[in-house]
Order: C-alpha cells, then sequence, then structure tokens
C-alpha cells in the first residue's frame, strides 16, 4: 500500500504534467530578472466566469524587500501569486517584474526565477524542525 507521502508525490507529479492553461505568446521573449521588483496595475480577475477574486488591485514591491499579504481565508492572497506565476493571466490590468509585462515573456525562464514556499508542504516532514527551516532557507518566496 502506498504511504501518505508516496500519494502526495504522486498528485505534484500529476500537477505538474498537466498543460498549463497560459501559454507563450509567439513573440515571447526570454526574461532575466535584475532588480525583482514587483508591480500590480488595476489586476482584476476571475477563475473561469466565476465571482471577480480581484478588483483593481495595484501595489508596488520595491527590490528586496519583504511584504506580507494579509487578509482573511479565500480573500484571493494565493491567487495574486498565482498571477504572478502566470499560473493565470489577470482578467484586466497589468503585472510588470521589472517594468516588463510578464504576459510577452517565456513562461519556463519567468517560473525559473521564482521560488515559492508552498502553504501545505508535500516533502517534509514538519515535526522535523530542521529539514522546515533549511527548505525555507533555499526557497525563499
Ligand atoms: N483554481 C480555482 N478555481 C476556482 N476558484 C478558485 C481557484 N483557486 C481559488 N479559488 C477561489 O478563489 C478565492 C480566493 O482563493 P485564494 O486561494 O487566493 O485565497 P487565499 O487568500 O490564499 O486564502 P487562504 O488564506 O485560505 O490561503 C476563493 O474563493 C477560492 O475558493
Ligand atoms: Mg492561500
Amino acid at each position: 500500500m502506498a504511504r501518505q507521502s508516496d500519494f502526495q508525490a504522486f498528485s505534484l507529479a500529476d500537477l505538474y504534467s498537466k498543460e498549463p492553461i497560459v501559454g507563450d505568446k509567439p513573440a515571447a521573449q526570454e526574461f532575466v530578472i535584475e532588480e525583482g521588483e514587483i508591480e500590480l496595475e488595476n489586476v482584476t480577475f476571475s477563475y473561469g466566469s466565476g465571482n471577480k477574486i480581484l478588483n483593481n488591485v495595484s501595489f508596488r514591491v520595491l527590490p528586496g524587500k519583504t511584504v506580507a499579504l494579509v487578509g482573511v481565508s479565500g480573500c484571493g492572497k494565493s491567487t495574486i501569486i498565482n498571477l504572478i506565476l502566470r499560473f493565470f493571466d489577470p482578467t484586466s490590468g497589468r503585472i510588470r517584474i521589472d517594468g516588463r509585462d510578464i504576459t510577452g515573456v517565456k513562461l519556463q525562464s519567468l517560473k525559473k526565477q521564482v521560488g515559492i514556499v508552498p502553504q501545505v508542504n508535500p516533502f517534509m516532514n514538519f515535526s522535523n524542525f530542521l529539514d522546515v527551516s533549511s527548505f525555507q532557507c533555499f526557497n525563499p518566496v
């Protein structure tokens, strides 16, 4: 019988094997993040034809700064991260990194430069403090 940890690994592999919802535009270019400034300008977003999750969200994260998105469960914090990684594109508005609209860059060049620490960690046993702390050190958000 598969252990719980094996089951979670299979699920993650399944996720990565799916066709992405957004793809490269024909003129998409390689992108190298130099400074790391992130700007959302009037970003509005719905999943499919559902309700607006984000409505005209604008903010800027300056290079080297740490920013926490705080809000009630379901208000759209992870959705913002999904948009910055281009798992989805905004319904309207712009997301720029270093001044560059990320819808015009190659997905792979964007994703390989952004580290995320998932809310639910499928790899580590959270009772093992050393594993967790080293994982976070090498994957800054
Ligand atoms: N793939 C999806 N398809 C449809 N709706 C989704 C999807 N992902 C999230 N949602 C919905 O979008 C809303 C925002 O979800 P999101 O995960 O961004 O919230 P959150 O602020 O990160 O919440 P939490 O604090 O619980 O992590 C919720 O109503 C959620 O049910
Ligand atoms: Mg979340």
